[in-house]
């Protein structure tokens, strides 16, 4: 597969911290921390309540947010839920799909996680779309059929313009939240086997420029060795993003050469 340069992808995932003035004082310490960065796209998503905030502290900086979710439906009587046209509207230009908290705790299922998907892009909002195994599946060696149903399940049915145009983050379940990162080696295989996939549903040359993240306790003392893998386009954030200095200390972590 011809390899092409992938420009590097750092989001903060903030899941549910952060107050409004959180949200501001969080973005304003991190706007000059990674102004330097030039190599990457740094993103931050914030919950709902804290987006417009941390879009308005993020102005004249190279900060993008992000939601954490949508729904698909350009609007209407669902109670709770949140359209792509909001996200845009409220200042996000990414939109996290599919994350496995979505998927263990708020019934999540490839199928949504496709609809999502499609309806972000309709929008303009780059998704990025989240997959892994759990503990469990990866210890009785399911790890490659889950990836392959969540890859087809949710992204298959896309053109392949659509595709070009997202993200995709492989986050094994058993290493988000627990301190346990997976090696290098570990994420580096998962990450091949996607790129793999990419080129069997799509084409080598868009499984070539298709952006893949790592996430699960990525931390300052960790990112070096991840993003020393070929197959590794930057990393999708948990805890270590709650923090101006870690967050930042990732991504300024230097290019591989
Ligand atoms: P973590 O979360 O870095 O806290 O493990 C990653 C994620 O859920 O995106």
């Amino acid at each position: 597969m011809t390899r092409q340069t992938r420009r590097r992808v750092i989001a903060g995932n903030w899941k549910m911290y952060k107050t409004q003035a959180e949200a501001r004082a969080l973005v304003s310490a991190l706007a000059p921390l990674v102004a330097q960065a030039a190599h990457c796209d740094v993103v931050v998503a914030p919950p709902f309540t804290a987006i417009v905030a941390a879009v308005e502290a993020a102005r004249g900086s190279s900060i993008a947010v992000s939601g954490q979710d949508l729904f698909w439906e350009k609007e209407g009587a669902f109670t709770g839920e949140v359209s792509a046209a909001m996200l845009v509207d409220a200042g996000c230009r990414y939109v996290i799909i599919g994350h496995s908290e979505r998927r263990q705790f708020f019934g999540e299922i490839d199928d949504s996680v496709h609809k999502k998907t499609k309806a972000a892009l309709v929008a303009g909002l780059i998704p990025i779309v989240c997959v892994g195994e759990t503990l469990q599946e990866r210890e009785s060696g399911a790890t490659e059929a889950v990836l392959d149903r969540q890859f087809r399940g949710g992204l298959a049915g896309l053109t392949p313009g659509e595709f070009s145009r997202i993200l995709v983050a492989y986050e094994p379940v058993w290493a988000i939240g627990t301190g346990r990162v997976a090696t290098p080696e570990q994420a580096a295989a998962a990450h091949g086997f996607l790129r793999e996939l990419a080129a069997s549903v799509f084409s080598a040359e868009l499984a070539s420029a298709l952006r893949i993240l790592y996430g699960g306790s990525v931390k300052p003392d960790n990112i070096a060795g991840l993003m020393a893998q070929e197959g590794l386009d930057g990393a999708l954030v948990g805890g270590a993003s709650l923090d101006a200095k870690s967050f930042a200390a990732i991504v300024n972590c230097p290019t591989r050469k």
